[in-house]
């Protein structure tokens, strides 16, 4: 099994990319293969509409590569900041990068962070309608922080709000059944 976990925040010291690289630990730690798009570090032009339905042309080869992944990813993880109370655009532009069904039959776990409240709801609600368009199913518990979940060790933040992580692996143990359970459909 391959998940495929996208950030979604170009932030320099970003909560989003900290929590998502504790859940592929976490995923790592189950033998789960994983990996690890970010997008402040593998950018995405805006995505172009004349290639939406043949991305394999596009001149980009950071595209090329992002809709193979998720071709092969059997599950994802999509992690975004709380921006406007929505999800970021960058997420969003990644998103509409992919063809139609690029995530049918497939699992999807939603995360998100926000620096003052724990307001995960707006992002991964609003990723939901986004993901079943591209006919995936995004499993419904869903995963949030705050900055008081972090504290400092050094010059780097760390995940340790043990409720969270106890989450995060309610969220992994759904996806990985989710995922066994709909294989018989791909
Ligand atoms: C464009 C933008 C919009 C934001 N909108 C909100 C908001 O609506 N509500 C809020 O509480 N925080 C908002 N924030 C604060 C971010 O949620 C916060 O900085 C968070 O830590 C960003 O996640 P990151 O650390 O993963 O980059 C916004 C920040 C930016 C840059």
């Amino acid at each position: 099994m391959q998940v495929l976990i996208i950030s979604g925040s170009l932030g320099k010291r970003s909560c989003t990319r900290i929590l998502l690289t504790y859940i592929n630990e976490v995923l790592q730690s189950k033998n789960v293969d994983t990996i690890f798009w970010d997008l402040s570090k593998r950018a995405l032009p805006m995505a172009i509409p004349e290639f939406h339905t043949r991305q394999e042309k596009h001149p980009n080869e950071n595209v090329r590569k992002f809709v193979n992944d998720v071709k092969s990813a059997d599950a994802f993880i999509l992690g975004s900041p709380l921006y406007h109370d929505s999800y970021s655009g960058v997420l969003k532009n990644a998103l509409d990068t992919l063809p139609n069904e690029a995530l049918l039959h497939k699992a999807v776990g939603l995360v998100s962070h926000s620096s003052n409240v724990r307001s995960c709801v707006a992002p991964c609600n609003q990723l939901r309608p986004v993901v079943r368009s591209l006919a995936g199913y995004a499993v419904h518990l869903q995963v949030g922080t705050t900055d008081a979940d972090y504290i400092q060790v050094g010059d780097n933040l760390m995940l340790s709000n043990p409720k969270v992580k106890e989450r995060i692996e309610m969220l992994i143990d759904e996806i990985i059944s989710m995922t066994s359970s709909l294989k018989s459909m791909n």
